[in-house]
């Protein structure tokens, strides 16, 4: 992990907002999985009503994009490398790491915005750092104080739990389709018992 603030950390604002095309160490997805669009448009939508940003004002919209990497304003922007020999695994342990990170800044009062934005321009980021050419940057945690901005209350809302669970294979949904399915079953045994 990379840590920056201060006058360095100046520069590299300077540097992430000037640089011309985006430059990821990692893929970055280019199209949105449709079955994921909903969500992300509904946060996006209720993110922008809040800030009273209007749809087609791209100006705005632009201005509040440039924020990220202007770190919302952090003192301090971590950068977050993984070993690319790992593959999906890397992510796992980025993921796992930035939580307890973050949990941990909490703990002693601070704020933090974990910020995958700030992998997509990789080359000023290694340019600042001495970063083995395997170590590939992943992700960005801005860490300050948390203001009392309202954007900091905004809630997208969380799925519920079913939605994070997988169904069995095999079952098709609908409660009254299981019960259904289980008085087949137990019919089905009376059956054999009585044959
Ligand atoms: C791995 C990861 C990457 C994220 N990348 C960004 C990002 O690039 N820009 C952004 O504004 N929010 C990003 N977010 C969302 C914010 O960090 C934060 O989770 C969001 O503002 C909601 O905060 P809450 O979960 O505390 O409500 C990311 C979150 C995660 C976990």
């Amino acid at each position: 992990m990379a840590v920056r603030r201060g006058s360095a950390l100046k520069k590299l604002v300077g540097l992430v907002t000037r640089k011309g095309m985006p430059t990821p160490d990692v893929a970055v997805p280019m199209k949105y999985p449709e079955e994921l669009k909903p969500a992300r448009q509904a946060t996006g939508f209720g993110l922008c009503r809040l800030l009273g940003i209007s749809r087609d004002d791209y100006a705005a919209r632009n201005a509040q994009m440039r924020r990220s990497y202007e770190f919302f304003g952090a003192p301090v922007a971590s950068f977050v490398f993984v070993h690319r020999g790992l593959g999906m695994y890397a992510a796992l342990d980025a993921g796992v790491f930035i939580q307890s990170l973050m949990l941990s800044a909490h703990a002693h009062g601070l704020g933090t915005c974990a910020q995958a934005s700030l992998a997509v321009w990789a080359a000023p980021v290694r340019e600042r750092f001495k970063v083995p050419a395997h170590y590939k940057l992943l992700v960005g945690v801005a860490i300050g104080f948390a203001s009392v901005h309202p954007v900091n209350n905004y809630n997208p809302g969380r799925l519920p739990i079913e939605g994070l669970l997988l169904a069995p294979s095999g079952f098709n949904g609908s409660r009254r389709a299981r019960l259904a399915e289980r008085d087949q079953d137990a019919g089905a045994g009376e059956g054999v018992g009585h044959g």
